[in-house]
């Protein structure tokens, strides 16, 4: 671009040309508008401005600030090298733990609430319902998934929790207790029940093994069992008393409803056999003492909430009797998060059928 150009007027506007031109078309030199000058000056003084009052420069030596508070905070990896600090004396790390200081405050004051509320108060007050739930769902994953499945659904030998099927009952109370003393566990007040090993242990022989087998296998079926079918003797005699007359289950054993097309242990007729010739006897740990008492009540919520939840309003009720007098067995709660001293999986089937 040189000066060489004459000086050239636009004949139609009157304004001077750049002496550039395309096929005939001249660019005339407009200058910007006013308001983009402004505009652009405004943002130039803000950026200078911007460059001392906030972190900018970076330096080749660990920061004016930033590298020490990320040391302080111990949780981002160290930097070597910083950035000019910014008369301002903001920081990443100042930001982030102003947040965090936030999210704990406002937990606290939920927990404070939630504490002394009753599993009915917290029904009706949709806020505190969803902090429960969702602090349920957390420790869900901590604590129960290794053995319910992530989706609470379960697998063979563990309950899914999110069906209204139930071997122990679904209202909160009964949720809560199996959740505080466990199923077959070490704690004094478990639940506690064992079906007999019928054809390890001889009490039945392996032909009558075989037909209370087909007997139970035709009470989920869609003709229903036969009550001349030489099986249903055998389970009169034998099953009743914790499956009920009618294989409908009973809670008081845990004892699964035989009716439903829901197994725990499978359904084919080689699974029933096994568990009527073997019997089994899941092992669900007890968390008194292991979780605190806002942990174990949330995930009583959560369970419920997850679908199968039974009767809340007489649950609540029934919850607030039955599970408030076990004073006597409240221990000081230690560990508030996750245990990993949990059995494994594997180790809730003690029935030792892999022996056979
Ligand atoms: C070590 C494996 C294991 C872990 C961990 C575990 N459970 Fe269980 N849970 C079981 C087994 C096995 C049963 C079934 C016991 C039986 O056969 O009666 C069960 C049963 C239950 C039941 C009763 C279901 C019913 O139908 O009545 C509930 C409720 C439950 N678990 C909730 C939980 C919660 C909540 C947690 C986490 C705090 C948890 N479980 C952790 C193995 C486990
Ligand atoms: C003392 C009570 C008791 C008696 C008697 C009893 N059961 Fe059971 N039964 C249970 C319990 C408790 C379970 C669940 C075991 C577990 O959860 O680990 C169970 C589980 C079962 C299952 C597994 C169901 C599933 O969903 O997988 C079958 C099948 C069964 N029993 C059949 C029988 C038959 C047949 C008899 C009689 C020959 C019988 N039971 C007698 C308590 C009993």
């Amino acid at each position: 671009m040189s000066e060489d150009h004459k000086k050239e007027i636009d004949q139609i506007s009157g304004v001077e040309t750049t002496g550039h031109e395309w096929d005939g078309l001249k660019e005339l030199n407009n200058p910007a508008p006013r308001w983009w000058l402004i505009v652009w000056i405004v943002c130039t003084i803000w950026a200078v401005g911007y460059w001392f009052v906030y972190p900018a420069w970076p330096t080749a030596w660990p920061g004016f600030g930033s590298g020490e508070e990320a040391e302080k905070t111990g949780s981002v990896t160290r930097v070597t090298t910083g950035a000019t600090q910014g008369s301002a004396g903001w920081t990443e790390y100042k930001q982030l733990e102003e947040s965090q200081a936030q999210i704990v405050a406002r937990q606290a004051g939920y927990l404070e609430k939630f504490q002394g509320a009753s599993y009915e108060q917290i029904a009706n007050d949709p806020e505190l319902y969803k902090f429960a739930v969702a602090g349920g769902n957390a420790l869900f994953k901590n604590n129960c998934s290794v053995c319910h499945g992530a989706d609470a659904q379960g697998s063979k030998g563990f309950p899914n929790l999110s069906d209204d099927d139930w071997l122990w009952g679904g209202d909160l109370a009964s949720i809560e207790q199996t959740v505080r003393f466990g199923i077959r566990s070490e704690h004094d007040e478990t639940r506690q029940s064992a079906m007999p090993s019928f054809g390890k242990d001889e009490l039945l022989e392996k032909e009558e093994v075989d037909q209370v087998v087909d007997y139970v296998l035709s009470m989920s079926s869609e003709e229903g069992p036969k009550a001349d079918a030489p099986g249903a003797e055998i389970f009169a005699n034998n099953c009743a008393s914790c499956h009920g007359e009618q294989g409908k289950g009973g809670r008081d054993f845990g004892a699964p409803n035989l009716t439903d097309q829901i197994w725990l242990y499978g359904g084919e007729k080689e699974d029933v056999y096994n568990t009527v010739f073997n019997a089994h006897a899941g092992v669900m740990p007890f968390w008194e003492g292991k979780l605190d008492e806002n942990a174990i009540r949330q995930l009583t919520i959560y369970v419920h909430g997850l679908g199968g939840g039974e009767g809340v309003g007489a649950a609540v009720e029934a919850s607030a009797e039955e599970s408030a007098p076990t004073p006597e067995a409240a221990q000081p709660a230690e560990g508030e998060g996750a245990s990993t001293e949990e059995p494994a999986p594997a180790e809730a089937e003690s029935d030792g059928s892999a022996a056979e």
